[in-house]
């Protein structure tokens, strides 16, 4: 019998968990940077704290939850996303009494039974943050300037940063109506989904991306011209700081996001290199989520980014430089490999990667591992050179070699 993983599920493995652990190590300097810290929130929740947050009519909570009952009969989802757990947490740990404002970054695996894809997979990982407390516009400026020192930083090229308002209660009734208004005539020519957003979220029909709502929605009412005066001068001031911040952006009035919980901002960032699925991080303020969930009244902003798609334009720009061993010990007998373990154990507690040969495998098929592996150095020790108290060193790229008594070690490795 042999074993796979689930469909669109994939096991992340040498040498490509370096690059993970890169990506990751950048995110956690860039946000810690930002004062972001870090909240782990479970993998599994209430389904209904999905439900609430996400909203009824979404693709996410229609069709893609993990959802199960647990022995004691207790309907259980895996996360779909990562913003509803925080928010869960924010309110149930009371963390709105520290003192505001509260800024928080996670990370980890979230599941969405979706057709498997270039860069859609049913279990993904993102890398989110998310700030408490701020209704100020130049958060989700500092938002945006984050993601592109995060995405400079790990080298990525040549993404675009969209833009929408989408309202907040007191001016999305007009739009939707107007939606409504402009789509009734509309309704036999649109998907089923389409039509049936239409009763429950029209705003969701912006986003269809079958081929005929694409085209029937040309012409349709645009959020922006909707939007009420606070709304808009959030929208306007966001712009400014994005402009201060020298952040390129576009405004792309049919983003309105498959979540429910945006209020006014919403982003995306994109990268044409991705093909369909082209959101590398995407995000949006919620602030009336936290209420809604019986916490205080507590504007809020986050994000989320792909890191599977984060992991493939980083591979599509280039070679990366993937760590190696500082130095591969070769043993020849039981009384060398001794002194090899000896060896490696100090020079790993001063934090340098050392890898053993074993004295089973000839000296030949030893070094062709330290050279398969990349170490920089290869000792020797064998009989003689526990005799003579010195070891045969080769440096392997250029191929210079010597002698260090074993004395002199430290010094050796301290001046390479
Ligand atoms: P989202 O747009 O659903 O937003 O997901 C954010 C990012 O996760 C996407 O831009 C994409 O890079 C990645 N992603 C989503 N689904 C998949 C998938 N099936 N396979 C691979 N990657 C995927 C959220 O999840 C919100 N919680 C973001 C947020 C945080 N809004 C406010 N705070």
């Amino acid at each position: 019998m042999k074993y796979s993983a689930l469909k669109g599920i994939h096991d992340i493995f040498p040498p490509d968990s370096f690059i993970w652990q890169h990506v990751e190590n950048t995110a956690k300097e860039i946000f810690s940077s930002y004062g972001f810290q870090e909240l782990r929130a479970p993998i599994i929740e209430s389904t209904e704290v999905f439900i609430r947050s996400i909203g009824e009519s979404s693709d996410i909570v229609e069709k893609e939850m993990y959802t199960f009952n647990d022995k004691a009969g207790r309907r259980i989802t895996l996360r779909p996303e990562g913003t509803a757990p925080v928010v869960r947490c924010y309110i149930e740990n009371h963390l709105y009494n520290l003192p505001s404002p509260q800024k928080f970054f996670y990370s980890g695996p979230m599941f969405r039974y979706e057709r498997p894809q270039a860069g859609r997979f049913r279990q993904f990982y993102q890398i989110g943050a998310e700030a408490f407390g701020i209704s100020e516009p130049v958060i989700d400026a500092e938002i945006l300037s984050l993601l592109k020192l995060f995405f400079e930083r790990l080298g990525l090229k040549e993404l675009n940063f969209q833009i929408n308002s989408i309202g907040c209660d007191s001016c999305r009734p007009d739009f939707r109506k107007a939606l409504l208004d402009f789509f009734s005539t509309k309704l036999e020519g649109l998907c089923p989904d389409c039509r049936r957003r239409y009763e429950i979220n029209p705003l969701r029909i912006l986003d269809c991306k079958v081929p005929d709502c694409i085209k029937l929605k040309e012409g349709a009412p645009v959020v922006i011209k909707y939007l009420c005066k606070e709304c808009t001068e959030h929208f306007n001031s966001f712009q400014e700081y994005l402009k201060l911040l020298n952040i390129p952006f576009n405004i792309n009035p049919n983003m309105v996001r498959g979540l429910d919980y945006y209020t006014r901002t919403t982003f995306e960032v994109t990268c044409e290199h991705l093909g369909a699925q082209n959101a590398v991080a995407a995000g949006g303020r919620y602030d009336k989520l936290v209420e809604e969930f019986g916490g205080p009244k507590t504007p809020a902003i986050g994000f989320a980014a792909g890191m599977e798609r984060i992991i493939s334009l980083l591979k599509d720009s280039g070679p990366i430089k993937i760590p190696a061993p500082k130095v591969f010990i070769a043993s020849l007998d039981i009384e060398s490999s001794k002194k090899a373990l000896s060896i490696a154990t100090d020079l790993r507690e001063k934090g340098l990667w050392i890898e053993l040969g074993y004295y089973g495998n000839s000296l030949k098929s030893q070094l062709r591992r330290a050279d398969r592996i990349s170490a920089e150095y290869v000792f020797i020790i064998g009989e003689d050179e526990i005799k003579s108290r010195k070891l045969k060193w080769k440096k392997l790229s250029d191929k210079t070699q010597g002698e260090i008594p074993f004395t002199e070690i430290d010094n050796f490795i301290s001046g390479i």
